[in-house]
């Protein structure tokens, strides 16, 4: 056993992080490689609800090292935070590996977001996450592995505040925000380090190490729904660029995806329903932002969507959460193909402008009655709940392993 990754299969929120706190349970590593606290991941145990950012959602089971990697931004007064939740509702320490190659999300990344209209336009997490990536790629971003000298950490705020400075804004008090990050480091050194070989070492003892991505393939920067996305790559292909593994070192490629569609933030979205059922899907799902509180925006299942994310990320298997959710609707509808003007489109377009005009051609399948979260085992769960698992399976063309009936943990149906 080795490389396994966890994959968001549509724009976000999938679940993943009730698949990662699930599977991981005797894992040796749980991986982020991408994105920052944009990220939202529940886990819902025996302790409580919790929300992670950073944290990886399997690093929560002990005996975890959980590793944020050098392709993550990282807030560290989050952290801090985040952390202090941990601790607050009782959970054991997490073990913690930050890369020293990730970058630091500062202040003025979040001011910059919101100043520059770009918080609004793309309906963005407000968490600094384009700014941060913009500075690394601009190469005045400030690493993790930078902290450890006071001297190159004053000179770099003051560059950035140079390059950023925004005259609507009062200035950035660059000494309180350095003295901030001299306390962080002060507490956190230690678990600043070499992410990289820690995980190429596991990897290579046959260890079982998680990749747990943040968001889902539909929000990746290059292959999403361009702009509307968020600035990593939230696909497969993060993972070896993100925590720099060789792609081949993967096992398995788990793709998670909701039994139906959401979507938080602005861009299209072909199945959105704003209507009854949509209003359904978001009460009985509790679809509300695990990081912003916003409404998510909530429609049928989306296979043009689904067959395109496997062409990107190659899934071997598939988790399905939020079957419960369907319960009770009498006929669940499915979106096999586009309507693009008069042209059936099967492929996913890359152009925003088909995308926002392609209108989801349905086919109609039968739906269930009953409540399934006391389903532990395929043969408790309805006929028809099993066959629409069955479709999905087909239509994708991925082996449906698991699906999810709830939030905790035993609230789950493995199928194979
Ligand atoms: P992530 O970002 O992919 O980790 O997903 P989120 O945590 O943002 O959103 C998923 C939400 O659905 C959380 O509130 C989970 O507790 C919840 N959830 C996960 N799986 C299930 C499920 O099978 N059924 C129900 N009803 N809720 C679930
Ligand atoms: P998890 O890991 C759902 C969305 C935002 C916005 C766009 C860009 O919990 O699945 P950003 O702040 O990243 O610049 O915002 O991406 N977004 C998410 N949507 N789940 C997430 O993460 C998301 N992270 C960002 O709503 O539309
Ligand atoms: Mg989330």
């Amino acid at each position: 056993m080795a490389g396994i990754a966890i994959i968001g299969a549509q724009w976000g929120d999938e679940g993943k992080g009730k698949i990662s706190h699930l599977l991981a349970e005797g894992a040796d590593l749980v991986v982020r490689f991408n994105g920052g606290p944009n990220a939202g991941h529940t886990v819902v145990d025996s302790y409580g609800e919790i929300r992670l950012h950073h944290l990886p959602a399997g690093a929560l089971r002990e005996g975890v090292l959980g590793v944020l990697a050098h392709g993550m931004v990282i807030d560290p007064w989050l952290l801090r935070e985040e952390l202090q939740e941990v601790e607050r509702q009782g959970r054991p320490t997490p073990r913690l590996l930050i890369s020293e190659r990730a970058h630091v999300i500062l202040p003025h990344h979040k001011e910059m977001e919101v100043g520059s209209g770009i918080a609004k336009s793309i309906g963005t997490t407000r968490r600094g996450i384009g700014p941060s990536y913009a500075d690394k790629a601009l190469r005045l971003g400030l690493r993790f592995a930078d902290l450890a000298d006071q001297d190159i950490v004053r000179e770099r705020l003051s560059q950035l505040e140079g390059i950023h400075r925004n005259p609507a804004r009062p200035p950035v008090d660059l000494e309180r925000v350095a003295q901030e990050l001299f306390e962080f480091y002060a507490v956190f050194k230690d678990y600043i380090g070499d992410s990289l070989g820690t995980v190429s070492v596991a990897l290579e003892k046959g260890e079982k190490v998680f990749f747990e991505g943040a968001q889902g393939t539909l929000l990746d920067i290059d292959l999403g729904t361009y702009p509307y996305v968020t600035s990593s790559h939230t696909t497969v292909h993060g993972i070896a660029s993100g925590a720099g593994i060789p792609a081949v070192k993967l096992d398995r490629i788990i793709g998670v995806l909701k039994a139906y569609t959401t979507r938080v933030g602005e861009g299209p979205f072909p199945t959105e329903d704003v209507g009854r059922l949509g209003e359904l899907l978001r009460e009985k799902g509790g679809e509300y932002g695990a990081t912003t509180g916003r409404p998510r925006r909530c429609g049928w299942l989306d296979l043009v969507a689904l067959r395109y994310a496997h062409k990107v990320n190659g899934f071997t298997e598939l988790a399905v959460t939020k079957l419960d959710v369907l319960s009770g609707i009498p006929e669940i509808f499915v979106c096999v193909a586009y309507r693009v003007g008069n042209e059936k489109v099967e492929e996913f377009p890359a152009s925003l402008a088909e995308l926002s005009q392609a209108k989801p051609i349905y086919e109609r399948l039968p739906g269930w009655k009953e409540e399934i979260r006391g389903a532990r085992i395929p043969e408790e769960l309805p006929r028809a709940a099993r066959d629409y698992l069955r479709y999905i399976e087909q239509a994708v063309g991925v082996p449906v392993r698991l699906a999810s009936v709830g939030p905790r943990p035993e609230e789950t149906v493995f199928l194979f």
